[in-house]
């Protein structure tokens, strides 16, 4: 029997709305909503059917009816929160970065452990069905050994040093930012850890990392380079070389489809995978959208009450 559990939303930003969006689009709702800005998350429960609303958010961290605590605040306030919705029994699902060191994530990963709870974050590069389908076929063999990755992310924010993206204080710049998803990317198709690294930085007026890269290495001598921006676009672009043949992926960080070159006689071969509109939503689910569109407009008439 299928178990149903409660979710709470910390937040109600753009990534806040697409989950929302994506949990309604399923047939189901978020159990409660908190934010900051009280007045939003009154509006975001009105546009999502969500039944109850907190006046201050951390009184969904002792509600005894929540599951699930989904974070989607800025990077710099995410340990705060999670420690003490672990603290509280809750599992969490946060957002990345998922907090803005490894010291950060062991402390939390630890509290997790102690409390006996589910610390997840939200990286859909580990949930995309198409890296799963890339593995089985690089396990087939016929690409050989893996000799380099190469990974651009560029994204134009507005030069605007009070938005999060730029805002030392909200833990901005372009590793935290997009870069996570480059080097989650990298670690899923290395084969051992990367041991040895290199960078360059180029720094925005507030000293965080306008342009970044990076080059890896580990003792099988696999590489990977990542070169990151957040005032100039760049295709989203993984490459992965191996001795006979590579593999291109674009918009990689809900990525549904990649092209691999088989380079001994040159042919190529379109692998598709999930869904990258449906990035949000259970890999199983992925398909009969109609379906769950309709009990979604349903869902959206249902009253709600804060
Ligand atoms: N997985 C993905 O595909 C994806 C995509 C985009 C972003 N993200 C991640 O999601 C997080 C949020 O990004 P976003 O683009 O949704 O941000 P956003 O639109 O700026 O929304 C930020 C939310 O956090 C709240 N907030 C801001 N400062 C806070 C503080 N000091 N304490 C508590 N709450 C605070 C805001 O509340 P107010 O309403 O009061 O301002 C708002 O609800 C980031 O970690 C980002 O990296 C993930």
């Amino acid at each position: 029997m299928a178990v149903k559990y409660n979710w709470a939303t910390y937040g109600v930003g753009v990534i806040g709305h697409q989950l929302a969006e994506a949990m309604n689009s399923l047939g189901g709702s978020l159990y409660s909503v908190g934010n900051r800005t009280y007045d939003k998350a009154v509006k975001f429960a009105r546009e999502y059917g969500i039944n109850k609303v907190y006046k201050d958010p951390e009184e969904m961290f002792t509600d005894p009816d929540v599951d699930i605590i989904y974070i989607s605040t800025p990077h710099n306030t995410h340990i705060d929160i999670l420690k003490k919705a672990i603290a509280n029994g809750k599992h969490v699902l946060c957002e990345k970065s998922i907090t803005l060191n490894s010291d950060e994530l062991a402390e939390a990963v630890e509290l997790a452990g102690k409390n006996h709870v589910v610390l997840a974050e939200a990286m859909t590069i580990y949930h995309m069905p198409i890296y799963r389908k890339l593995n089985e076929i690089i396990a087939e063999g016929k690409l050989g050994p893996l000799k380099l990755i190469q990974m651009n992310f560029g994204s134009y924010k507005d030069w605007d040093m009070n938005n999060r993206f730029f805002n030392r204080n909200l833990a901005g710049g372009a590793m935290l930012d997009i870069g996570v998803y480059a080097l989650s990317f990298v670690r899923w198709f290395m084969t051992e850890t990367p041991d040895k690294m290199a960078t360059q930085v180029r720094l925005a007026p507030t000293g965080v990392d306008e342009q970044a890269s990076m080059l890896l290495m580990n003792e099988k001598q696999e590489m990977a380079t990542i070169i990151l921006s957040l005032h100039a676009k760049q295709p989203k672009r993984g490459t992965i070389s191996f001795e006979h043949g590579y593999i291109e992926i674009y918009e990689y960080p809900r990525g549904d489809e990649a092209v691999i070159t088989y380079t001994d006689d040159g042919h190529t071969e379109k692998i598709t995978a999930g869904a990258t509109e449906e990035a949000l939503q259970k890999p199983e689910m992925n398909g009969d959208s109609s379906t769950r569109r309709k009990k979604y407009e349903k869902k959206r008439q249902r009253s709600y009450r804060f």
